[in-house]
């Protein structure tokens, strides 16, 4: 079985993937790991990040690990564990040479499609996985919201972890990663076809996941 998750930054998608996939009794993948992954240990190595052919050679020779944990995955880069490290702000800006080039992208689907076929059957997160990465998922699904609650949700979630947070700010981020995410000419954010889409604004993690498992119910 394969599930398919895509949306922007901030809809819920992320929670609401590990929650189902823990329902379903089936592996979670999250491919934003590998774009923040290969942007983080190209910053590592000293790489040049505008560089699109050394961006790429660095993502077909990365030894990139998503373990399964009780709060979701662990992303392991040569051995090394980079969970909490590739989701700092900065981290989260470099991922735009990534995920912006063609190249790395062409790279980085045959990744995730590799991992997919080793897991067998899971849940899948990202932009472009019902539209490019597994046209062929079992259910697939689009989770949007506004982007002042999406921010308002991100400023939340930084204060409660003590960080200062400025909602204007990350608003602000939040328009121009969808910007890029839409825009982009390889895998953009978009509503696949067949997608089941929810609206996230008015509703809680636990009300999304209940409304996925339905839908998975009932088609399969
Ligand atoms: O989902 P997450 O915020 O971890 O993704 C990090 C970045 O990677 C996003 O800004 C997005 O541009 C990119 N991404 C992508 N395609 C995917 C998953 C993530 O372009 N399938």
């Amino acid at each position: 079985m394969v599930i398919t998750i895509d949306g922007p930054a901030g809809s819920g998608k992320s929670t609401a993937s590990r929650k189902l996939a823990v329902s379903l009794g089936v592996a979670y993948l999250d491919t934003g790991a590998t774009y923040r992954g290969v942007a983080y240990h190209a910053l590592e190595l000293g790489a040049d990040l505008e560089d699109e052919e050394a961006l790429a050679e660095l993502a077909r020779n990365i030894d990139l690990q998503l373990v399964p944990a009780d709060d979701g995955v662990r992303v392991l880069i040569s051995g090394q564990d980079v969970s909490t490290a590739i989701r700092t702000r900065q981290i989260t800006s470099l991922t735009r040479y990534t995920a912006g080039s063609a190249l790395v992208r062409s790279v980085l689907v045959e990744l995730q499609r590799k991992i997919g076929r080793e897991l067998g059957s899971f849940v899948t997160e990202g932009r472009d996985q019902g539209s490019v990465v597994f046209p062929d998922a079992d259910v697939k699904f689009y989770l949007d919201a506004s982007p002042e609650i999406r921010a308002r949700r991100r400023t939340d979630e930084l204060q409660a972890a003590g960080t200062n947070a400025d909602y204007d700010q990350i608003l602000q981020s939040i328009i121009d990663r969808d910007r890029r995410d839409i825009a982009r000419k390889i895998g953009p954010l978009v509503k696949p076809d067949q997608a089941v889409v929810i609206d996230t604004s008015d509703m809680d993690i636990n009300q999304v996941t209940e409304a996925m498992a339905r839908v998975v119910g009932e088609r399969t």
